[in-house]
């Protein structure tokens, strides 16, 4: 029988794609993790070439892409559509799917069905899916379907709304112990890593020390494994209210802004285009065209 090499897929990592073991590896030898969303291929290339490690096709999209106010009402053909331009770009990064809200809730099989799209059309490597209790059981679905899957606990923005707002959790003993239980049940599940989000430090510390897996937070302090950002937040590019657990590290709206206002006033005032903008006509080619022009003219 010959052995012939497969398609990569999600059981064959492409050539210099970082493969999951890689991050259990990190996390023993004690080195951040670092994760960043991206939505479309320019910012993949960008964060790729940065030596970022993961990059999340993120439900953020729906605030900071498509201008909604809550992540709720992105569909998981937008997100399929972003996942791919991702895909196309990144090449050492492995990229993340992030499951909409209504794709997995209702059963098992709407889980992998949408996991594995996010895979076979979208080109994901693996898929993130909010919470613990009734998603448990979908991470076993999903990762039972050869698909690796991360957690997210903490603040889900998916259920803000049950969880009062867009509050920092784990912050009675009562909540902290049921974040670390869920986080311990969701690794038994199979999560390859977990995300948590606006958790206090000390929480997320334990949390980081009883599960194997590695853990990435936003907003739960310096003692997980890795770190995530939203790409407009740590960009400022989005200009609605952000986070306090956000650090801004470029002020692109600002930026952005300035240049087209620049461009509008070159414009207006006919400074834009000069000569180095345009195309040349051999002076022979342009009297023949002008010299037609000018019989035509007569003729009328
Ligand atoms: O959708 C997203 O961007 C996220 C991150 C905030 C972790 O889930």
């Amino acid at each position: 029988m010959s052995t012939r090499p497969g398609k990569p897929g999600p059981a064959t990592p492409a050539p210099g794609k970082l493969a999951l073991p890689e991050l259990l590896q990190m996390k023993a030898r004690g080195e951040k993790i670092v994760m960043v969303t991206a939505y479309d291929a320019p910012g993949a290339r960008l964060a790729d070439a940065a030596g970022i490690d993961l990059i999340l096709v993120g439900d953020t999209a729906a605030m900071v892409v498509l201008g909604h106010d809550s992540t709720v009402p992105v569909t998981m053909d937008e997100m399929l559509f972003l996942t791919r331009s991702v895909a196309r770009a990144a090449k050492r990064p492995l990229i993340i799917g992030d499951m909409p809200f209504g794709t997995y809730e209702a059963s098992d099989d709407d889980a992998v069905h949408n996991a594995v799209r996010f895979v076979k059309e979208g080109g994901a490597d693996v898929v993130k899916l909010e919470g613990a209790g009734p998603s448990l059981s979908r991470v076993r679905a999903i990762s039972g379907a050869g698909i690796g899957v991360m957690g997210h606990i903490g603040l889900t923005p998916q259920s803000a709304t049950v969880l009062g707002g867009f509050k920092a959790q784990g912050r009675t003993a009562e909540q902290a112990r049921q974040l670390y239980e869920d986080a311990l049940a969701l690794e038994r599940a199979g999560c390859f890593a977990l995300v948590l989000e606006a958790v206090p430090p000390p929480v997320a510390e334990r949390v980081t020390e009883a599960v194997t897996v590695p853990t990435i937070g936003i907003g739960a302090g310096a003692a997980t494994d890795g770190q995530v950002l939203v790409y407009h937040d740590l960009l400022g590019l989005y200009e609605g209210r952000a986070p306090r657990f956000v650090k801004r590290y470029a002020d692109l709206a600002t930026e952005i802004r300035g240049a087209l206002q620049r461009y509008a006033a070159d414009v207006r005032e006919h400074r834009f285009p000069e000569e180095q903008h345009t195309y040349s006509i051999p002076d022979e080619e342009l009297a023949e065209f002008e010299a037609e022009l000018a019989a035509e003219q007569v003729q009328r």
